[in-house]
């Protein structure tokens, strides 16, 4: 089967392209890197739902004492929450052993966006080797979702998307390079060199340092710190094994 890659750079995401696809997810601030420290740190698995109502009446079916609740409105803590969406915040201590059932703006929307894909993955800066190690031993397309900010481009997020492509362009011969794909590569390559001031530039980071959350900006910024693929199964993200080389 041929393949091919394509960056979705903003909402709404054609279910078109994303129906049999192999699909990445990314949220470089904050969603998709909180859930990669999270696997990373020992969580048990991260159930990405859209709104905290869904959050709260499945935890309380799953079972209170089994689950913590995490997510953010306006990058906060939402009322009720044991957590917020801030990487800082999923240390081994808080979420070892735990379910995260996961609501946030952009980010677990676009994961609930992508349902009919032949599978998902979610990417962000600090994974973005292994996951493309794990997608370059998929055939046919590959898909990354850009989740995107109040329905709109995030420059993170396609900063992030075009990190992925990048590498993955080093571990797969031929490949069809949709213009999406394209653009974020470009876009990659041409901040490649400040990566932190880049994504520091970006309109969603600046309102994050405005609440005190400038220094998840530069964890969110950091390339290959975390070495876990999140794969969702059967509605849960969980850690998959490392592919082995290309
Ligand atoms: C989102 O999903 O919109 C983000 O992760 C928001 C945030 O920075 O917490």
């Amino acid at each position: 089967m041929s393949r091919s890659i394509e960056v979705l750079l903003a909402p709404p995401w054609p279910a078109d392209l994303v129906r049999g696809a192999h699909v990445a997810v990314v949220d470089v601030l904050r969603a998709s890197t909180t859930i990669a420290v999270a696997l990373a740190n020992g969580a048990a698995g991260v159930i990405p739902v859209t709104e905290p109502g869904d959050a709260i009446a499945l935890g309380h079916r799953l079972g209170r004492d089994r689950v913590l609740f995490c997510g953010e409105r306006n990058a906060e803590r939402i009322d009720g929450f044991d957590l917020d969406n801030s990487p800082a915040s999923f240390t081994p201590e808080a979420i070892a052993g735990k379910t995260l059932i996961m609501t946030t703006t952009n980010g677990t929307r676009a994961l609930r966006a992508v349902a009919t894909a032949a599978s998902v993955r979610t990417a962000a800066l600090v994974n973005r080797t292994a996951l493309a190690d794990a997608l370059a031993h998929e055939e046919g397309a590959i898909v990354i979702v850009c989740a995107g900010d109040a329905d709109g481009f995030a420059l993170e997020d396609a900063i992030g998307a075009g990190a992925l492509v990048d590498t993955l362009l080093t571990l797969i011969g031929e490949v069809e390079l949709k213009d999406g794909a394209r653009a974020a590569a470009l876009l990659y390559r041409s901040v490649a060199g400040r990566l932190a001031e880049a994504v520091a530039s970006s309109d969603h980071a600046q309102s994050l340092s405005r609440k005190g959350f400038a220094r998840d900006v530069t964890r969110c910024a950091a390339l290959d710190t975390v070495n876990v693929v999140p794969t969702l199964r059967d509605g849960i993200l969980v850690v998959t094994p490392a592919a082995s080389p290309v």
